[in-house]
């Protein structure tokens, strides 16, 4: 796995249907929060070019979209991976190896904090906590907690999912 800049030009969108669910909210009241998570639920993400439609279409200023989009964290305007991994870098994960538990992800992955790998399997994230300290250090993929994480277990994690990857 690596990174890949351009993975906005790898994802179809299918551009009628997001016209559609644009013509279909824009006749609601305050449509536009419900209209971005839509579109983030069909897409994976809100493809910036669609904002100047979208702001046409509301009646607002393409900045206002944008504004909206850049307030709200759990929104994206870049295409994110099937899985999100998560890796603690709080101060309980920090002091039992956590520094290295994460360098060796983004080996793993061959990505760095906040990126997507090129097949679009995973987006790499870090947090403040997880909230399962005693079992730091931690990494979360999905629901799924990873606890007392070491550079083994870590191998073994990435090996079952390319196992899992591969069945699927
Ligand atoms: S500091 Fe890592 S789980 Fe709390």
């Amino acid at each position: 796995m690596s990174n890949n800049e351009n993975n906005k030009r790898e994802v179809e969108i299918d551009q009628e249907r997001l016209r559609d669910l644009v013509a279909e909210y824009s006749t609601q009241r305050w449509p536009l929060i419900p209209l971005l998570h839509k579109i983030q639920d069909e897409f994976g993400f809100i493809p910036p070019e669609s904002i100047p439609h979208i702001a046409h279409e509301l009646k607002l200023y393409p900045s206002e979209v944008q504004g909206v989009i850049s307030f709200y964290a759990q929104l994206y305007t870049e295409p994110r991976g099937r899985k999100t991994m998560r890796v603690c870098r709080g101060t309980a994960c920090h002091v039992r190896g956590g520094k290295t538990i994460l360098k060796l992800v983004k080996q793993y992955l061959g990505i760095d904090e906040g990126e997507t790998t090129e097949d679009l399997e995973y987006t790499l994230e870090t947090v403040a906590c997880i909230g399962v300290c005693a079992l730091a250090p931690s990494l979360v993929i999905d629901q799924h907690v990873h606890g007392k994480m070491n550079p083994k277990k870590l191998e073994q994690l990435f090996k079952q999912e390319g196992e899992q990857h591969e069945s699927t």
